[in-house]
């Protein structure tokens, strides 16, 4: 089974081809990122009109890349939410037209959960239940993944989201948008690395917070001695680093899981993952990088374990901009 996954819902407008949830047949993601730089943070209304010029050819792109035609696609599968309300309109839309006109079912997927699925998108598929830590420029959230496949949240961010962090840390630092890369490739260059930072570990809680870390960091700028500015960059990473992998080793032993999932833009942070492997008690899945920002390839593994939740496109659906789980819209009878 193919099913053609389309991903809208920030600054990357993405499309990809997987068979069976797993095997990825291709992948296209046109980045926004250079059209961000200038305002140093995504502009909703201007994503949602790049979503629209680019969406055409990024499908196109992934059906040719994949060396398919639209009779070889089973379904089509797009984000639904959560995510900019402007960028899914157009996504959603865009692949209910194309359902419509190649008479294909069409599946809604929850962005979170796609980005947990990139895990599947590997020669072995992790062993459930799982504990998964979701981290990107908008969400931190730790799942727990039942052995049905459903989810279950455990816990998430009260402020900023680790991306969030990383991006608003990065931009009081002088680096560009988006601050991940950069603020990690300058903490790689410290060298004294005696800096501590505070770590918000609400004990007893999954959840997280960041942002009284980035007010610490604001403080040590504005003062009048500041450290170079590559010790604070470490300080920083360190900070959210020890504070993620702590929290989701805990989580893991808690619930007694077989499996630790990293997923999402901030998942591509080496200092995380190796953090991660280092304290997690069981076998850990990270997907490659470039699975781990926003793309189709993880919408489309995710559709395939809903492929029983598949509608008619002309259903009454709509986008889900901050709802965590979705209602269930209603299957299509064949
Ligand atoms: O998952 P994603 O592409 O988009 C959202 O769903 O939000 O995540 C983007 C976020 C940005 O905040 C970016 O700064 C962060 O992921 N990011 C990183 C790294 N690569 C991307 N953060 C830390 N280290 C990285 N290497
Ligand atoms: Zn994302």
């Amino acid at each position: 089974m193919r099913i053609l996954g389309i991903e809208s819902s920030c600054d990357e407008t993405a499309a990809a081809v997987v068979e069976d949830g797993r095997r990825l047949l291709s992948n296209v993601i046109a980045s926004q990122t250079e059209l961000h730089r200038e305002t140093g943070g995504v502009v909703p209304e201007v994503a949602a009109r790049a979503h629209l010029r680019a969406l055409v050819p990024v499908v196109r792109a992934a059906l040719a890349e994949a060396s398919c035609g639209w009779d070889d696609i089973d379904a089509i599968a797009v984000t639904a939410g959560p995510g900019l309300p402007g960028a899914l309109v157009v996504g959603l839309n865009a692949a209910r037209g194309l359902a419509y006109g190649r008479g294909l079912p069409l599946i809604p997927v929850d962005h979170i959960e796609g980005h947990v699925r990139a895990n599947w998108l590997a020669e072995t598929v992790p062993e459930l239940p799982a504990l998964a830590l979701v981290v990107s420029g908008g969400h931190t959230e730790l799942l727990l993944v039942e052995e049905d496949g459903s989810f279950t949240r455990l816990g998430g961010t009260r402020d900023d989201a680790a991306g969030e962090a990383f991006d608003k840390v990065a931009r009081l630092l002088g680096l560009g948008y988006p601050g991940g890369p950069p603020l990690s490739a300058l903490a790689a260059t410290a060298t004294a690395r005696t800096l501590s930072l505070p770590r918000a570990w609400l004990r007893g809680s999954d959840d997280t917070s960041f942002s009284g870390l980035k007010t610490a960091v604001l403080q040590l700028v504005q003062s009048p001695n500041p450290p170079p500015r590559a010790e604070i960059a470490w300080a920083f990473e360190e900070s959210v680093v020890d504070v993620l992998s702590e929290k989701a080793a805990r989580a893991a032993e808690r619930e007694s899981v077989a499996s630790v999932l990293l997923a999402g833009g901030v998942a591509a942070n080496h200092r995380l993952r190796e953090r991660v492997l280092e304290r997690s008690p069981v076998s850990v899945w990270m997907p490659p990088p470039i699975l781990c920002t926003d793309n189709g390839a993880m919408i489309a593994a995710a559709a395939f374990a809903h492929f029983d939740e598949r509608v008619r496109p002309e259903a009454p659906l709509d986008i889900h901009p901050t709802v965590k789980r979705r209602p269930p819209a209603k299957p299509l009878r064949q």
